[in-house]
């Protein structure tokens, strides 16, 4: 059976005012109507047939709707403990042979066939006992993503968020690709790689599964579970890895650039110095101001300089602390 799990985790924090703990980034319905959440189980409709969810409570409520006609479990964290053990929960649930597509729920992708094509290959290796990656080809040394130094489909290395000079040096190399975040493997090959490099995290999740009710877990058996992605609790150290050049459109939606970029590529309004507006139809004048964003909602405004997008986690964090 091939699963697609989808991996629903943060607040989307560098997304608001937009995006809200109520409601998280890939539950908006700012893609041309659709949300992230929405675009990702269609998208991967075509290649499984059934969805495992993994994500906190609140996800329960707002995924549903978009799960009706396909066959779905919800596995429910107490506690988010990184995307190593939300996997595990995932690949504990399934059955040993079954092959999981992992896919993050707040990525923007487009081209349907080049995806479609991209996952079957992937399940290729998967079926001979491969963990899958999907490579990007890296436009600029981002260093908030992984790097898979690579000959065709073998990986050479795989490099979780590098320092910036060695993102610099990566590119000049030519052979690395970005690592999409999205995985094929056996829900088996993925458990045995995780025990053999990361028992601990292993054995806790484990612990955590079994004493989950309707696939909800506890608090306290989720708090024993170290915090370590599958990229570098797996990617960088396993010898199964193979890598899927993607020729998909991708985009990581996680700060207002991205969004911004989306937008502009979509033929939204924009004034001429390449200012604009989302969810307001009030008149809006920019005034010696170029590439800025004003965000709209009930009950905030957010007016940011395009190339300052990151920084708005600390706006949320500073309002967190406050309330
Ligand atoms: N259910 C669940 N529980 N999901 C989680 C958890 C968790 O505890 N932690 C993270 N996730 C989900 C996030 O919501 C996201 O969809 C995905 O797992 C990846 O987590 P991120 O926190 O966004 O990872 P990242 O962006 O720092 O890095 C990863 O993605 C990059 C591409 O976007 C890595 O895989 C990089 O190598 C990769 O380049
Ligand atoms: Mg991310």
């Amino acid at each position: 059976k091939i699963i697609n799990v989808i991996l629903s985790g943060g607040v989307g924090s560098r997304l608001w005012p937009l995006s809200r703990k109520s409601r998280p980034k890939q539950y908006l319905p700012i893609f041309e109507g659709k949300t992230l959440f929405g675009l990702t189980v269609e998208r991967n409709l075509e290649v499984s047939s059934k969805v495992i969810l993994v994500g906190s409570s609140s996800n329960k409520d707002l995924a549903e709707p978009y799960l009706k006609n396909v066959e779905h479990d919800i596995i429910a964290e107490a506690a988010p403990r990184n995307t190593a053990a939300a996997i595990a929960f995932a690949a504990f649930h399934a059955e040993p042979d079954d092959i999981l597509v992992v896919t993050p729920s707040d990525h923007l992708i487009e081209g349907q066939e080049a995806y479609a094509e991209a996952i079957n290959q992937g399940i290729m290796f998967a079926q001979r006992g491969f963990i899958a990656t999907f490579g990007i080809i890296p436009t600029r040394p981002e260093t908030g993503y992984g790097y898979i130094e690579h000959d065709q489909n073998n990986v050479l290395s795989f490099r979780e968020k590098p320092n910036e000079d060695t993102a610099k040096e990566f590119l000049k190399q030519g052979n690395f690709l970005w690592n999409s975040g999205i995985f094929c493997f056996k829900a088996g090959v993925y458990l045995e790689e995780l025990m053999r490099f990361e028992p601990k995290l292993y054995n806790a999740s484990e612990v955590a599964f079994e004493y989950a009710v309707d696939l909800v877990l506890d608090e306290d058996h989720s708090m024993k579970i170290p915090s370590k992605s599958i990229d570098y609790a797996v990617l960088e150290r396993s010898d199964l890895i193979k890598v899927v050049p993607a020729s998909f459109e991708w985009s990581d939606m996680g700060a207002f650039d991205s969004l911004y970029t989306y937008y502009r590529t979509k033929g939204h309004k924009q004034d001429e110095n390449g200012n604009i507006v989302v969810g307001s139809k009030k008149h809006t004048v920019f005034v010696g101001l170029s590439n800025c964003m004003l965000i709209s909602t009930e009950d905030a405004v957010l007016v940011l300089d395009r190339s300052r997008a990151q920084d708005v986690k600390q706006v949320y964090e500073a309002l967190e602390k406050d309330n």
